[in-house]
């Protein structure tokens, strides 16, 4: 079934100039972009997106990378968005990553890994909303 899911391109892939490579390998894998933005976040809020990781070994440095700079946030429609979206970024440690794959190409370690994908229909949906009012999804 199409559905949707959601995706930032990290500030590392960012501060690399890899913004317009990977959107453009998001789409030619056949991913329409419903909604696209520009942002950053706050300390506080890369803390409360990442809140499930709290109490983890590498909490604190997610939450210092992931707000150190600009970011790319979308939410993507497909047929089974959220695994085919997996398979195109590959694994999270860029050195398990198949050849090809997003991380692959563009991210240098397990925790500066170029690309967010959600894990599940319900986080996608969540992690939208986190992002996006209702008026920046264009279905
Ligand atoms: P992401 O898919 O955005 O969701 C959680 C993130 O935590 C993950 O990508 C990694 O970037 C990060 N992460 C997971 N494991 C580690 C680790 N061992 N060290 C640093 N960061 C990690």
């Amino acid at each position: 079934a199409t559905n949707r899911t959601f995706t930032m391109i990290k500030p590392d892939a960012v501060r690399n100039g890899h913004i317009g490579a990977i959107l453009a390998q998001i789409n030619e894998a056949g991913f329409r972009i419903v909604a696209l933005k520009y942002t950053s976040l706050s300390t506080q809020k890369a803390g409360e997106f990442y809140a499930v990781h709290e109490g983890r070994p590498f909490y604190d440095e997610l939450v210092s990378f992931m707000s150190s700079g600009p970011i790319v946030a979308a939410i993507l429609e497909k047929d089974n968005a959220v695994t085919d979206f997996r398979k195109l970024i590959g694994a999270t440690n860029p050195k398990e990553a198949e050849a090809g794959t997003i991380r692959a190409k563009y991210a240098s370690s397990i925790g500066e890994n170029a690309v967010h994908g959600s894990d599940s229909d319900d986080n996608a949906a969540i992690e939208g909303q986190f992002h996006f009012a209702g008026t920046e999804v264009f279905a």
